[in-house]
């Protein structure tokens, strides 16, 4: 079959995932059209792709699910029985039930899945966990994987529904958290993490104030800071951040599904 073009689309708050996807895309060796759909969530741009497109659409995967705030954002991809790549991005814990579930989200908007993966990021939590990752070798496979696509959609008899790892019902979501990383005293007032921030939690002017009942808990604004700059007030994560710095370290490997 001949692709006409390429969409990717991701939420990718640490990038990890945003990396990942652009390497699938370049092994598949087209020109692709780019939606960063970090900073979209109240956009109301819909997208329809033709039968002759291809979407490779990457979220992180938060607490085993895709991030709930990505759901209202795929809904608005919608196929015509277009072709479609799902990707999930993890931080070396495990996806659990988040590639399954954009594999059906994907599929109920109209697309072919015709090729899935799971794929590495450090963890938004720690830099202890999944270190630096994507890292060369995750690139390398991310690139042979958009390589396979390639190969798989030029032969012409495929199958068009894959199956990948995960259960159906999905586990619950996570619990929604109320409370939020905040400016310490190292915080120089630079104010990258407002810009980072891709629901507006944080106040433009001054990175004290944050709007917690938008907070989505991502992290982008601790990783942004080279200052150490913002952290959780009383550290409640630490307990979790404690486990997957024990029990999460050896490292995994992505795993694809084609
Ligand atoms: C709220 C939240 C929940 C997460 N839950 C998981 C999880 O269940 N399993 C896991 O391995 N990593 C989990 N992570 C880590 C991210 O999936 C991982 O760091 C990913 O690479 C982040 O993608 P991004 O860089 O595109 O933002 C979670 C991160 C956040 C912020």
């Amino acid at each position: 079959m001949v692709i006409k073009n390429v969409h990717l689309f991701y939420f990718s708050p640490t990038y990890t995932t945003k990396k990942t996807v652009k390497a699938i895309a370049e092994g598949l060796g087209a020109d692709f059209v780019e939606h960063d759909l970090t900073f979209s969530f109240e956009s109301e741009e819909e997208f329809y792709l033709q039968k002759d497109e291809i979407a490779i659409v990457g979220v992180p995967v938060y607490g085993g699910r895709t991030p709930v705030i990505t759901r209202n954002m795929l809904n608005k991809i919608h196929g015509d029985n277009s072709l479609a790549v799902a990707v999930a991005v993890y931080g070396n814990r495990d996806y659990d039930d988040a590639l399954l579930e954009l594999k059906d989200i994907l599929s109920e908007n109209g697309f072919s899945v015709i090729a899935g993966g799971a794929f590495i990021g450090e963890h938004s939590y720690t830099r202890k966990v999944g270190t630096r990752r994507p890292d060369d070798e995750d690139i390398a496979k991310a690139v042979a994987f958009g390589k396979d696509i390639r190969a798989k959609v030029d032969s012409d008899t495929y199958t068009k529904n894959i199956d990948v790892k995960g259960n159906f019902p999905y586990k619950a979501d996570m619990p929604v958290r109320v409370f939020s990383p905040m400016a310490n005293k190292n915080c120089i007032y630079c104010r990258k993490c407002h810009i980072v921030c891709p629901v507006g939690a944080i106040d433009k002017k001054d990175p004290e104030i944050v709007d917690v009942e938008k907070c989505i808990h991502c992290y982008a604004c601790v990783k942004i800071c080279t200052f150490n700059g913002r952290e959780i007030p009383g550290n409640p994560l630490k307990d979790i951040v404690a486990f997957l710095e024990t029990k999460c370290s050896e490292r995994k490997e992505p795993e694809i599904f084609i």
